[in-house]
């Protein structure tokens, strides 16, 4: 695990996260398959396995799972393997779901009231759809909370992950369609941004899953690029329908490429977060914070902000109980709790802005560093 645990060794959630996210990359599709099986099982044996499953989304039919190619690690791109919550940056395209899901997913989303009613426009994206779930995109909402789809992200992510928050689930990008341009193979060389869907950013959140939801077909361009610690800009392919792309958005700089053809590009990004309460979560709310409705966005991160501090203050009280019982107070063991805590709080603190100082679909700026080319090169 490349992020130290606030609760040390011999903990449940240690034992849990070694078993679940042994950070084996590209093992044979047949190992794959059975340690996806194993922790699916572990999955379910947890205390956090039951809740999610509901009556629309059946992983029998609807998850179309292929291991992909290749999973990039944060070395491979140049940057340290502890500058994230796992040591993987990236992976390639990998199928998730099947066709009648993305179908089911699409009826959800090109739903009138949605389109209406969810819509966000920003100055580094043109339409989103935020917040929708999971009242008008119950099949969305069980397909990213179903614990199968989990244990597969988690496990090509190197890091037990949930989704952060209900109000992230299902991010919409859409790319409207315009007038067929020729592909510009060059457009990476130079820091034009007009040809982005999405300009350069980082997430607000440690990984995200980017779903394909349009055909591809005939579409060129619609890559991810990433920024390289050595300040170099690598591509990597764009998904299929129904495919995906699992990537720690939070550490490394990267856009959206438009796609080139003429023909719309939806995608869906949901978001994820470590699982274990006793994990750094870096989660900030600056790329979000003018896209949002303010209320729900604060009120579901202070509540799974609180519900972590709650399961970390539990388990501490339970060691100083024990170690009072046992006439042992572990002072270096209690310091190190208050001071993952304070740091957790002031954090949380800092990412709460006053509502009258958040400036609707002003993204530009908090992008601006990100876009920059002179970005040091290893943080
Ligand atoms: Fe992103």
């Amino acid at each position: 695990m490349a992020t130290p645990d606030v609760f040390g060794p011999g903990t449940s959630e240690r034992f849990y996260s070694k078993t679940i996210n042994s950070p084996r990359l590209n093992p044979s599709s047949k190992e794959t398959q059975e340690s996806l099986k194993r922790s699916f099982a572990r999955y379910l044996a947890s205390d956090h396995g039951s809740s999610a499953i509901g009556k629309l989304f059946d992983p029998n039919k609807h998850l179309a799972y292929e291991e992909p190619k290749y999973i990039h690690t944060m070395q491979d791109i140049g940057f340290p393997a502890t500058k994230g919550v796992s040591p993987v940056a990236v992976s390639e395209p990998f199928h998730l779901f099947s066709e009648d899901a993305v179908n089911i997913m699409r009826a959800e989303i090109l739903d009138p009231e949605v389109q209406e009613k969810y819509s966000y426009t920003s100055d580094i994206a043109p339409k989103q759809l935020r917040g929708y779930a999971p009242k008008h995109g119950k099949f969305i909402f069980e397909a990213w909370k179903h614990p199968e789809t989990l244990s597969i992200i988690s496990k090509i992510a190197g890091i037990d992950l949930v989704p952060v928050m209900d109000y992230e689930i299902g991010h919409i990008n859409m790319s409207i369609p315009g007038e067929k341009k020729e592909y510009d193979n060059s457009v990476m060389n130079s820091e034009e941004d007009e040809e982005a869907i999405v300009g350069w950013h980082r997430d607000s959140y440690p990984f995200v899953c980017v779903l394909m939801m349009s055909d591809t077909n005939g579409m060129v361009g619609g890559e991810t690029a990433l920024r390289t610690g050595t300040g170099e800009i690598k591509k990597v392919r764009g998904p299929q329908k129904g495919c995906a792309v699992v990537l720690q958005g939070r550490y490394i700089d990267h856009q959206a490429l438009r796609a080139f053809g003429g023909q719309e590009r939806i995608t869906m990004v949901t978001s994820f977060r470590p699982r274990s309460p006793g994990l750094r979560d870096d989660t900030v709310l600056t790329t979000v914070r003018p896209i949002s409705n303010l209320s729900d966005l604060y009120g579901q991160t202070i509540e799974y902000q609180l519900e972590n501090a709650e399961a970390r203050i539990r388990q501490m009280l339970k060691n100083v109980r024990d170690s009072m019982k046992a006439g042992a107070t572990d002072v270096s063991s209690i310091k190190s709790f208050l001071d993952f805590e304070i740091r957790t709080m002031t954090h949380l603190n800092n990412e709460i802005v006053d509502e009258s100082l958040v400036q609707k679909g002003h993204l530009a700026e908090v992008c601006k560093d990100a876009a920059s080319a002179k970005r040091n090169k290893v943080e």
